[in-house]
């Protein structure tokens, strides 16, 4: 097991995990297998990746050839926003659960804040962004509480044994903090050189909220949404400074990456499905850069990129967006 991170619930949690986002659900199976027996324990998955049956199926392996116990590991799934009404949040881990052919996760997440009008998984599932599956963006009127007070119940019925939040900024945080039972005992968050969010790690660190940072690589996997920020930009992995430091110290530019969000105290979800890039990416922490480095690294970020969050995939449409 490599370096992991206490969480306020008490359960450790794997520093450097494996994102699932975007693994083909052909290949999820086969892929998921193959990073258990390479030492990955932790797996970023969620309901909105469709691919959690898949995914299951790969972790059952593992266990069934004794690669790796339940207890071991440590499986992350989300709670997508149609799903945030409060009666709404427990048929939804189970169908995440049932999924996966697990009794509990070790970290469920509420995926964004924002909750949208429920869509029943009869008509589809996953979901997505739109209520009729097309572009029609439909609010629910539920309030973060109301739905984090569905999430403590899943740790009081041993569903999930901590929960956090994704995609969430510093007021909204700050707004939790005030009516949570249980605190969120993570954040995960777009985190890279290109969006360091300095202040929002420190409310995290004081408040005892781990956070874990995905899309690490930049723009590497917004390429494909045809993101013009996105592609206006040099991949990270091909950056001078990141491939310098990288020839410095013998390792990979991602490895840079990846080691400089873990000496910032972040864990990490870097997904693939090549067995060279999954080997690199697990050896991210066995070399330290020197702390000028990381500032260096640091202090790339423009202070005014973000690839991943709603406004980029929910453009207005004729009909406008509907209040439900
Ligand atoms: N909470 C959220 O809203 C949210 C949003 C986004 C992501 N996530 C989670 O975070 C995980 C990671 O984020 P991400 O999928 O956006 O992207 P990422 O891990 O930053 O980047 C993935 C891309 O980088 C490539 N790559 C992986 N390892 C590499 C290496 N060692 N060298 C060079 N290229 C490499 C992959 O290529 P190949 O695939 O071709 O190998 C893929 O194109 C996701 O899978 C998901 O679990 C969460």
């Amino acid at each position: 097991m490599g370096p992991t991170i206490k969480l306020s619930s008490g359960h450790e949690m794997p520093q450097v995990g494996f994102g699932l986002w975007k693994v083909e659900n052909e290949k999820a199976a086969d892929v998921v297998y193959d990073a258990v027996k390479l030492g990955y324990r932790l797996f970023d998955g969620a309901a909105d990746y469709g691919n959690e049956k898949e995914c299951g199926e790969g972790i059952a392996r593992a266990i069934k050839d004794g690669l790796v116990t339940r207890e071991e590991l440590f499986i992350t799934s989300k709670l997508w926003p149609v799903f945030e009404d409060g009666d709404k949040v427990e048929p939804a881990i189970r169908r995440s659960l049932s999924d996966w052919g697990l009794d509990y996760f070790d970290l469920y997440l509420v995926h964004f804040p924002g909750a949208l009008k429920y869509v029943d998984p009869s008509v589809r599932y996953p979901p997505g962004w739109h209520y009729d599956g097309k572009s029609e963006v439909v609010r629910s009127n539920t309030p973060m509480h109301v739905t984090w007070a569905a999430m403590e119940s899943l740790v009081d019925k041993k569903l999930a044994r901590s929960i956090g939040i994704s995609n969430f900024q510093a007021q909204l945080i700050y707004d939790m903090l005030r009516y949570a039972r249980i605190p969120p005992a993570a954040l995960q968050i777009e985190h890279h050189p290109y969006l360091v969010q300095q202040e929002l790690l420190n409310l995290c660190k004081a408040e005892g909220i781990a956070v874990t940072a995905y899309s690490s690589f930049g723009p590497a996997s917004f390429l494909t949404f045809g993101f013009k920020h996105a592609q206006a930009l040099k991949p990270l992995v091909e950056d001078d400074l990141i491939v310098e430091i990288a020839n410095k110290h013998g390792k990979e530019p991602s490895q840079i990456l990846l080691r400089w969000a873990t000496q910032r105290g972040l864990a990490v979800i870097p997904k693939t499905s090549q067995h060279v890039f999954m080997t690199q990416n697990l050896g991210c922490t066995d070399f330290d850069l020197d702390q000028a480095e990381i500032e260096q690294i640091s202090a790339k970020d423009p202070g005014r990129i973000r690839f991943n969050q709603p406004s980029n995939y929910l453009r207005p449409t004729s009909s406008g967006f509907s209040v439900n």
